[in-house]
């Protein structure tokens, strides 16, 4: 049975100090939640600082993103073996955001996908249209499109060790939710597109959303079968609001 499982993404949002009351915070607050995986995944040179203070508590940690290489002249790169010796968890992969702002290819998006599984890491593969793709009618092609690109290079039992998140770009930090039907269709569809390849792997995966979740719509969003949890962004940066998304899952 897969569980449900809520990651909170930080982005670029943070510093010392409002990480360690943040993360404090959120300790006595999860503590009772069970059932539900929480996890939160921060930048980079804050890895060490949430392992600290998570370690033990029961909260898992991971990064937002990581390069494609193993090691090497790639200056400013992170690799993912570097982001295990910081007791992450859970690796961000294809995020909207590292697809067009930073312009991660759906190849770049499966060599990542592809190094956190070598680095023993769980990745969370984002997956998701804009909204010029779902008003021409193609959302199901291009996240298609994204998951295919992954399982060409990882085999679907690549997609077996991690999670996937639907993200629809038009969702993400707009305030605008899909509805939970719209989601779960989509939901249906990505699980469905795995079950044709394999249905254990289909049956396992935990299939996350994510795009403006609050506190006050999530319940009904992870009401829906095919919805195993969420992607948090905006709203894991406040503690309470954060603890009450985990409670709704
Ligand atoms: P949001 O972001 O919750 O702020 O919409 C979600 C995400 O980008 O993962």
């Amino acid at each position: 049975m897969r569980g449900k499982l809520v990651a909170g993404n930080w982005k670029m949002n943070g510093n010392l100090a409002s990480n360690q009351s943040l993360l404090k915070s959120l300790i006595p607050l999860l503590k009772p939640i069970s059932g539900t995986r929480c996890a939160v995944c921060v930048p980079y040179p804050y890895l060490n600082q949430t392992e600290q203070v998570l370690r033990g508590s029961g909260i898992a940690w991971g990064a937002q993103d990581v390069c494609e290489y193993d090691h090497g002249a790639y200056t400013g790169g992170v690799s993912a073996g570097m982001v295990a010796d910081f007791g992450c968890r859970y690796v961000i992969v294809g995020h909207s955001e590292r697809r067009a702002l930073f312009g991660d290819t759906d190849k770049a998006v499966a060599l990542k996908f592809a190094a956190v599984l070598k680095a023993g890491l769980t990745p969370i593969l984002c997956v998701g249209e804009t909204l010029a793709e779902r008003e021409a009618g193609v959302a199901e092609q291009v996240v298609a499109r994204q998951m295919d690109a992954v399982t060409l290079h990882s085999g679907i039992a690549g997609l077996g060790q991690a999670v996937m998140a639907y993200e629809p770009v038009w969702a993400i930090g707009t305030g605008k939710t899909a509805t939970p039907d719209e989601a779960q269709a989509m939901h249906a569809y990505i699980r469905g597109r795995v079950a044709e390849q394999d249905m254990r792997v289909a049956d396992g995966l935990p299939l996350l959303y994510g795009g403006s979740v609050k506190a006050a719509n999530a319940e009904q969003l992870f009401a829906m079968p095919d919805i195993d949890g969420g992607l948090i962004g905006g709203a894991s940066l406040v503690a309470e609001e954060f603890a009450a998304i985990c409670r709704a899952a």
